[in-house]
Parts: C-alpha cells; structure tokens; sequence
C-alpha cells in the first residue's frame, strides 16, 4: 500500500512518520528497523481494543514479533500520576528489558502517558507511537512532548522524549466520533493561520472532504501538519523561541478549558478552535492586524461545524473567573502575559506585554461571557 513519509530532523533523534491507509496492517513490515529487539509492549486506549488491535497483532503475529497488551481506560483521568504508577507496575511486571520497544495505540492521552513511561521507565526505553485521533496525528504525535496531569494543572508533569518512529493509518479515523474528528480539525486550521495562508484557503476548498474522511485528503493533510510542526520543532526542539508559535489560541484554550472543567464538555481541540478566534479578535483590537481577520477565522472554523465561541458550547462564564485562569499560565513571563498573535493570516507572534484590560474587552466580545 502507498504511503506518505515526513522525517523529523533532529539530529541522532530524528524519526520518521509514516501515513498512509492501511498500514497498520503491514506494522511489522514498517516498524521493523526501528526496533531494538523483538519484543514490544503495547500500550493500547481499551476504546481500541474490539476495533483495531486485531489489525495490529496480525501483522505482528505474522513476523514472530512477541508482544504484551497492556490496556489504558479511555480518557483524560488515564494521564494522571497514580495511572502512571500503577502502569508503570503492570509494564515491570512483564520484565522488559532496554531493548524492549512501547507501542503506544490510541489518542493524544495514551502518547502523552506512554511517551513519559517510555522516557522513564528503566530509565528510558525506544517507543514508537500509533495516534488514532486526528488531533494525535497532526498534533500531539510529532515533537516529542510527554507528560500527566496533576491536581494543580493539565501537562505540569513531563519529559521531551522523542520516539524511533511515528505509524499514522487514516483507517483507524473512520470510527472515530464526528466530535473528536472535529476537535482535530481545530488543530488544523491552527497551522493554516499561524504559518500558512495558502494551506488555510486549501482548506476552504478541502473542508468537506476531511470531514467526511476521505481517506486520501486525510493523508494528504495529515503529512501537511506533521511537516509544519517538524520543521518548527525541528529549528526549536525544546519550545525556547519559534516552537511558542505553534500556541497560537492556546492561552485562551487554556482558561476555557480550566473553566469548563475537563469533565469532556469542552473538549482540548474544540477549545483551540474558540481559541483561535479569540486570539485573532485580540490582535484585531491591538491594531496588529487588519479588521476582518477574526471573522474569516469564526467562518471557517463554523462552517466545519467547529465551536466559536462559549456559547456554541451552553457556557455562561463570568469574565473574571476566566482572567483567573490566565494568572497560572505557566506560559507567563514577569507577571506579563504571554500571548501569540497574529499580523496577518499565516503570520503569527510572540507578544509578551498584554494587557489584562485588552484580553478582558476580547473575552466580553464573546458569547457565552459576561461581566
Ligand atoms: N504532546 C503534545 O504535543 C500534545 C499536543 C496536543 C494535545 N496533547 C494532549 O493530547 C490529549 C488529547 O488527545 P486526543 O484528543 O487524541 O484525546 P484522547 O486520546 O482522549 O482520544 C479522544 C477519544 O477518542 C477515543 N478514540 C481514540 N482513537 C479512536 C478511534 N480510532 N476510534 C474511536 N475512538 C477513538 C478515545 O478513547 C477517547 O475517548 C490531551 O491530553 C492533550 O493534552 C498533547
Ligand atoms: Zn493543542
């Protein structure tokens, strides 16, 4: 089966990504250079499991590769330090050594969770991500970023841990629910107005044809992300400059989200996509971009069936609680506030002086928002 290939340059830890329609059928065939041994540990999303496991293991049955199934429940409480623990347990138990490769199957949760095993456990061992979300495979999946959650905060816990190898199969996306398909789509759009004013109106035209999974259109726009963000991390692997870009509608993701609650009725990508909006509107009234600019993000986004604002989600938040949120950014600098802004469609910034009265005008723009 043909497949798309995105290198991630980073040196003695570069990888490649491989995405295709079908080829987790042929893992094997594809993993096989990358492993240290022949033995694998796969650390598998339980939503998976009556799926596309059976896939898997084919394949892996096929070429006497020796594997474990360890199971992870579905969901954002899986990335949480006591899963951790008791993962890390249920994986010694099995007696791995450094040369045994984790497979890590499913979203953003279990790559994130099985990212920081790998990098600890023994001290580090090789692993290989499947994503089978949208968001994982354009997002989550390329660059290296591990972590858990705790009581204080989302992602507080973590380690840069690149893997050998990245098997993205657009097949897996067809049961995926419209939501998450959705919430991935946010995630999307974000390469296209942050870098990329060109990809943004391709998306226009293609918009229909990823929401309706079409298996090549996915693969062609899943290479697209993997390779904007491989080459931003590529030139900044440990986000001390260029990478921040790749922010753009988080830090107002981040206090929707907080404010939402993370009990799934405001999902990470969905988040973003209001996010963005904001985050234009916000550089709309700074005077660093043209007037407009907010509005042809909140059409495209809508169109795809995207939420644009809190609203879309029946929130009805108090603007003060959301500014809240924005004091524990870890993002902030000298108590200044950190945000990315846009100049223009595919031009975004850094701007580390916001004001809070200019973010709490954005916010109260807002429906769903009020004083
Ligand atoms: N490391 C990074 O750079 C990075 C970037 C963005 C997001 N993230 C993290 O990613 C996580 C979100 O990832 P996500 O959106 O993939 O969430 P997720 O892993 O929770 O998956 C979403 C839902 O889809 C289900 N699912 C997964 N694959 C499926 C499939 N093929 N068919 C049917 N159902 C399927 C899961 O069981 C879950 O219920 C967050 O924890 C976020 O912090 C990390
Ligand atoms: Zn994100």
């Amino acid at each position: 089966m043909s497949h798309k290939t995105v290198e991630v340059a980073l040196g003695e830890r570069s990888y490649p990504i491989l995405i295709g329609h079908g080829v987790l059928g042929e893992a094997s065939h594809h993993l096989f250079a990358h492993l240290a041994s022949n033995r694998v540990i796969i650390l598998i999303d339980e939503a998976l499991i009556d799926t596309h496991l059976h896939t898997l293991l084919k394949s892996l049955a096929a070429s006497q590769l020796k594997y474990d199934i360890v199971p992870v429940p579905s969901g954002e409480t899986s990335k949480s330090l006591a899963a951790y623990a008791a993962l890390c347990e249920a994986i010694l138990r099995l007696n791995p050594d450094r040369h045994t490769t984790l497979l890590t199957f499913g979203g953003g949760v279990v790559g994130d969770l099985g990212g920081f095993i790998a990098a600890t456990l023994l001290r580090g061992i090789p692993f290989i991500q499947l994503p089978t979300t949208l968001l994982s495979q354009v997002d989550s999946s390329v660059g290296g970023k591990t972590g858990l959650n705790t009581s204080v905060g989302k992602n507080l816990v973590g380690a840069f841990y690149q893997p050998k190898a990245v098997l993205i199969d657009t097949m897996t996306l067809q049961t995926l629910p419209d939501r998450e398909l959705r919430a991935g789509y946010g995630e999307i759009v974000k390469y296209g107005v942050l870098g990329d004013a060109e990809f943004f109106e391709w998306l226009d035209t293609h918009q229909a044809e990823i929401l309706a999974r079409k298996p090549e259109t996915l693969a062609e726009v899943i290479a697209y992300c993997c390779s904007a963000k491989a080459e931003i991390v590529a030139e900044d692997e440990r986000e001390s400059g260029k990478r921040a870009l790749l922010n753009l509608g988080h830090t107002f993701a981040h206090a929707l989200e907080a404010e939402a609650g993370y009990d799934g009725t405001l999902l990470h990508g969905e988040a973003v996509s209001i996010g963005m909006v904001m985050a234009a509107h916000l550089s709309e009234q700074l005077d660093l971009c043209e007037m407009g600019l907010a509005e042809r993000i909140r059409a495209h986004l809508q169109r795809a069936g995207c939420p644009v604002s809190p609203a879309d989600i029946k929130a009805d938040w108090q603007v003060v609680a959301l500014l809240g949120h924005f004091h524990a950014d870890k993002k902030n600098q000298n108590g200044k506030w950190v945000f990315i802004l846009l100049e223009a469609l595919g031009r975004a910034v850094i701007r580390k002086d916001v004001a809070q009265s200019a973010v709490r005008d954005t916010l109260l723009a807002f429906d769903g928002i009020r004083d």
